[in-house]
């Protein structure tokens, strides 16, 4: 087991390159098996989700080679329609194979995807929603069994904007007979980036980025060679370290309107915010206010993947912060561990209320999930004085060359094995 070794205090200075965007590039590897020719998805992220993503298009009997760093996917021989337990155990996020297994084989079993340490992760919304394109559905001993040799297209009202409903509804419609039409649609530019693949794939897919997504099926889509958008969660996760440092941060790649809410919170916290095209910059004092409140929502507002970021950022900011998470029912899992390190925070609910220390000092910390990971390690570039951050499997699913990236910024940062 990894850990990070930590030494605080100092200033980060420099620009960021980022990664293709991590959800993004899951759906468009499950989308992969939507046709048998060769899919290249360049600039495949080096982290351990899209590497068990690999490993659950393998197990269906396609080939995953990676590339000078893309990932190239040949499905044509890709012959089961069951994913193991352990697979969608380890990556919730894999229930939208559901849609490309039904629409390359007209069936799909896949084990319950269970909760995790976020949330009960339901998904009555992705079932629902295969019902109406005509999917058969049956629970049995913890697995889920999908049938729908011919799916057809229909008009889909999402109670609530889910992510991952919204893609796998797109992955069994795009070759559906007929047109479907999601209503309640989830809004993330991930949502956009799916829908290019698709449509360089071939397909007829409109409307992503509005609540309104209308799909005309098609019978066949073929290979394509797709470059993912870039992580707008990894550039949020370092301007925040910036904010929190101290320093002059720069991200290229990710448009300001994909973190305008960041930004304006970013702002509320004294940071001065530059942007032009796909580059941000921030500059901070290192010395800031609290943030009133921040709400977590859907698309365009406040990203729920950036809250315990924020959270450590606010935790040695001047005054106090209301933190509200709307989206998952146990996000706060590391607040004892900021606690660990001098942050007064407390927690009731699906709210945190952050009073500001002058500093976080150095403490001895375990991470618990991928952004609360990112969180304590954020806390600990601020903090005085030496941290460490144990477990880093975590981090390791969503941010490739973590330490590496800050240290080209300036941190005192070193991954040890133990
Ligand atoms: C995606 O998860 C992201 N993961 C999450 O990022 C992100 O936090 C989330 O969207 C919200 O933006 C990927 O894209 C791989 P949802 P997803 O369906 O699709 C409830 C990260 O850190 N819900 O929009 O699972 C659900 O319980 C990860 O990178 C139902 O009730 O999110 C939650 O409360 C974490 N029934 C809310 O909707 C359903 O059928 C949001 O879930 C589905 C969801």
């Amino acid at each position: 087991m990894d850990k990070y070794v930590i030494d605080g205090g100092g200033r980060l200075c420099g620009s960021v390159r980022l990664q293709s965007a991590k959800n993004s590039v899951l759906p468009l590897f499950a989308a992969s098996v939507l046709t048998q020719e060769r899919v290249v998805i360049r600039d495949a992220p080096h982290i351990s989700d899209v590497a068990c993503m690999a490993q659950i298009l393998k197990e269906l009997g396609a080939r995953v080679v990676f590339r000078d760093g893309d990932a190239v996917i040949d499905s044509a021989d890709a012959c089961s329609h069951e994913l193991s337990s352990v697979l969608t155990g380890e990556l919730r996020s894999s229930v939208f194979m559901l849609g490309s297994l039904l629409s390359r084989f007209g069936r799909a079993l896949i084990a319950y995807p269970g909760g995790c340490d976020i949330g009960l992760r339901p998904i009555d919304l992705h079932l629902n929603a295969l019902k109406r394109l005509g999917v058969s559905i049956s629970e049995r001993d913890g697995f889920i069994f999908c049938e729908g040799e011919r799916l057809r297209g229909a008009e889909i009202e999402l109670d609530f904007p889910s992510v991952g409903a919204t893609e796998n509804i797109l992955l069994a419609a795009v070759k559906a007979e007929g047109r479907t039409v999601i209503s309640g649609a989830a809004k993330e530019p991930e949502i956009v980036d799916l829908q290019n693949f698709l449509n360089a794939m071939g397909a007829k897919v409109a409307g992503a980025g509005t609540d309104v997504i209308e799909a005309e099926g098609v019978r066949t889509l073929h290979g394509v060679v797709y470059r993912p958008m870039k992580d707008r969660i990894e550039a949020g996760t370092y301007l925040i370290a910036g904010a929190a440092c101290g320093g002059e941060v720069e991200t290229v790649g990710v448009p300001p309107e994909n973190l305008r809410l960041l930004l304006h919170k970013l702002r509320e916290n004294g940071c001065k915010i530059h942007t032009k095209n796909d580059k941000i910059r921030l500059e901070s004092s290192g010395r800031l206010q609290c943030n009133r409140r921040i709400e977590t929502m859907p698309f365009p507002g406040f990203p729920t993947d950036l809250q315990a970021q924020a959270a450590a950022l606010n935790a040695s900011c001047e005054g106090s912060a209301l933190i509200v998470e709307n989206l998952f029912e146990t996000r706060f899992k590391y607040v004892p561990e900021l606690q660990k390190m001098g942050a007064d925070i407390v927690v009731n609910g699906r709210t945190a209320l952050v009073r500001g220390v002058r500093t976080l000092h150095g403490a001895c910390v375990t991470a618990g999930d991928l952004r609360g990971g990112a969180a304590l390690v954020i806390a600990a570039l601020a903090a005085e004085g030496v941290s460490e951050v144990l477990d880093l499997t975590h981090t390791d699913r969503g941010y490739s060359g973590f330490s590496e990236k800050l240290k080209g910024l300036g941190a005192r940062i070193r991954r040890v094995r133990t």
